[in-house]
C-alpha cells in the first residue's frame, strides 16, 4: 500500500462522503460557473487539508466519529484553498496547476478572479447558513492572513530586501495559517477544550511552515510536480534557499545575484545561473534543515496523545509533507 492510501485508511469513508459534499457545495445556477467548477473538481489536488480536519477530529473524538460540522468545516477549508489557488495563479502569472491548465490560462484573469471570489463566498456561506460561527471565526482569521501574506510577499519582491524572519512571517500567513485552521477546526468540531484546540492549531501551523518550505524547494527542481518550477525567481519571489545564499556570499556575488533578479529575471539562462548559485551556496541544504526542524516540533506535539490509528496517520502525514513528490 502506498503512503497516501495508508494515511487515508482510517478516514476512507469520511473522505468519500466529503468529496460528494464538496462538489455539491460549489453548485451554481450560472452555467459558466458550473463548467468551471466541474473542471476544478475533476482535477483534484492532494486534499491534504480535509485529511487533516478528519484525522484530528477522529483522534480527539470520544466516539471515534466525526459530525456534520466536521464535514462542513472540511468543505469550507477546501473551498477557500481552491479559491486562493485560482487567485494565486493570477497573481503569479502561472499557467499550470495540478498537471493541467490553470483557470486563468483557460478562461483568462477576469474570470479567474471572479471564480475565486465565488468559491470564497460559497465557503463562508456554508458556515453561516448552518450557524457554525465558532468554525467561521477560525477560518476567517486564515482568510485575512492569506491575503496579507501574499501582499507582504509582493512588497518584499519589489524591494528585494527580505530577511529570514520576514520569510517565515510570509509563509506563516500565506500557507501555514490555513493548515493551522484545519487542525483547530477539526478539534473544535468535536471538542470544547480550548487548550486542546490551540495545541492542534499550533501543530497545524508547524506543519504548514514545513509544507511551504517544501513547496519552495520544489521550485528549485525540474521535477514534474504538476505546476511550473523555476518561476519564483522570475516573479522575484525570495524564498529561503535564496535568502540563505544571499546571506552567505561575498558582496560582489550578492550584487550580481540581486542585479540578476532585478533586471534579468526574464532571461532564462541568467535565472538558471542564479539557481545554480543558490545550490552552490548550500541554500537547498539549509532550507531542508529548517524544514526538518519544523517537522520535529510538530511531531513532538503529538507525543502526549494516546496511540490510535488516527495518530499514526497524522505522524505519517507530517512525514509525507517532507517526503512528498508533488
Ligand atoms: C498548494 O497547495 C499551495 C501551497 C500552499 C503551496 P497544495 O500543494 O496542497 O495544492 P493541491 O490542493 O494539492 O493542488
Ligand atoms: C502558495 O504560494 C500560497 C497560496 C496559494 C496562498 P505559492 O505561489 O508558492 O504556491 P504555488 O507554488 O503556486 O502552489
Ligand atoms: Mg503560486
Ligand atoms: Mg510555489
Amino acid at each position: 500500500m502506498n503512503i497516501t492510501a495508508q494515511i487515508k485508511q482510517p478516514i476512507q469513508e469520511e473522505m468519500e462522503l466529503f468529496e460528494k459534499k464538496f462538489f455539491e457545495s460549489m453548485s451554481s445556477k450560472v452555467a459558466l460557473l458550473n463548467r468551471i467548477t466541474y473542471y476544478i473538481v475533476n482535477r483534484k489536488g492532494k486534499q491534504m487539508r480535509p485529511m487533516f480536519v478528519f484525522l484530528v477530529a477522529k483522534m480527539l473524538s470520544d466516539s471515534d466519529q466525526v459530525n456534520e460540522r466536521t464535514y462542513r468545516g472540511a468543505s469550507v477549508i477546501e473551498l477557500i484553498h481552491t479559491a486562493t489557488l485560482v487567485h494565486d495563479d493570477v497573481v503569479d502569472d502561472s499557467n499550470r496547476r495540478r498537471g493541467f491548465f490553470s483557470i486563468n490560462a483557460l478562461w483568462k484573469n477576469k474570470i479567474a478572479v471572479l471564480v475565486g471570489d465565488y468559491l470564497l463566498s460559497k465557503g463562508l456561506l456554508l458556515s453561516i447558513d448552518n450557524g457554525d460561527f465558532d468554525l467561521l471565526q477560525i477560518i476567517s482569521v486564515a482568510v485575512r492572513e492569506m491575503s496579507e501574506g501574499e501582499l507582504l510577499q509582493i512588497e518584499k519582491a519589489r524591494r528585494l530586501d527580505i530577511i529570514e524572519d520576514v520569510y517565515y512571517e510570509i509563509i506563516r500567513k500565506k500557507t501555514a495559517t490555513l493548515i493551522a485552521s484545519c487542525c483547530a477546526l477539526g478539534a473544535k468540531s468535536v471538542s470544547e477544550d480550548a487548550i486542546l484546540v490551540e495545541k492542534m492549531r499550533l501543530f497545524g501551523e508547524l506543519i504548514g511552515m514545513a509544507f511551504q518550505i517544501k513547496d519552495d524547494l520544489f521550485d528549485y527542481t525540474d521535477d514534474a510536480i504538476g505546476k511550473p518550477t523555476g518561476i519564483d525567481i522570475k516573479e522575484q519571489k525570495m524564498t529561503l534557499p535564496l535568502i540563505y545564499a544571499l546571506n552567505n556570499c561575498s558582496p560582489k556575488e550578492k550584487s550580481w545575484c540581486i542585479n540578476s533578479i532585478k533586471n534579468h529575471n526574464k532571461d532564462k539562462k541568467r535565472v538558471k545561473e542564479v539557481i545554480q548559485f543558490v545550490k552552490d551556496k548550500n541554500g537547498l541544504t539549509y532550507a531542508e534543515q529548517k524544514m526538518a526542524q519544523f517537522q520535529q516540533e510538530a511531531l513532538s506535539l503529538l507525543q502526549d496523545f494516546p496511540n490510535s490509528t488516527y495518530k499514526e496517520s497524522l505522524i505519517l502525514m507530517v512525514n509525507y509533507v517532507i517526503d512528498r513528490k508533488k
